[in-house]
């Protein structure tokens, strides 16, 4: 049976494409989704791609997911730096967690090269735009096969 990934974007990543195109590069994240649901029948992985501005929504889909997914892929966007009640969620789910992030946080503000959601995170993929996504998908692929 394929796997279930539950991938998760915060807020603001439904302006991509027209915002701040020059960190956050010109893909929409609907061209984002397209890329995941192909690079993941590949796979063999099902996609559940979703988009959220709200952080108990965000907290409410990451709790259920422990009972409908496989795993997370999680861009919390703003939250990454401010939410312990999103590290909490993640830690409780107890699945695998890939942190992606379109820009390298490391390189940017002080403030964004903290993250909440490392602490819960099997591994975090930023820098790399559109393509993390992709990759995290190939790791957890990886990973729920071992
Ligand atoms: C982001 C980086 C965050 O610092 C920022 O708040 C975002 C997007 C990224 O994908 O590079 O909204 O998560």
């Amino acid at each position: 049976m394929s796997k279930n990934i539950l991938i998760i974007n915060g807020p603001n990543l439904n302006m991509l494409g027209t915002r701040q195109p020059e960190v956050y590069g010109s893909d929409t994240l609907a061209d984002i989704e397209a890329m995941c649901s192909d690079h993941g029948q590949g796979l063999s992985l099902s996609i559940d791609f979703r988009q959220t501005n709200d952080e108990g929504e965000m907290v409410t889909w990451i709790q259920e997911s422990r009972a409908t997914h496989d795993a997370i892929i999680i861009n919390a966007a703003a939250y990454t730096h401010t939410s312990v009640a999103v590290l909490d969620a993640l830690l409780a789910v107890e699945m695998p967690v890939i942190e992606v992030h379109l820009s390298n946080i490391h390189q940017r503000e002080e403030f964004r090269q903290h993250s909440y959601v490392a602490k819960a995170a099997t591994g975090m993929i930023c820098g790399l735009g559109a393509q993390g996504y992709t990759l995290a998908l190939d790791a957890l692929a990886n990973c729920l096969d071992s």
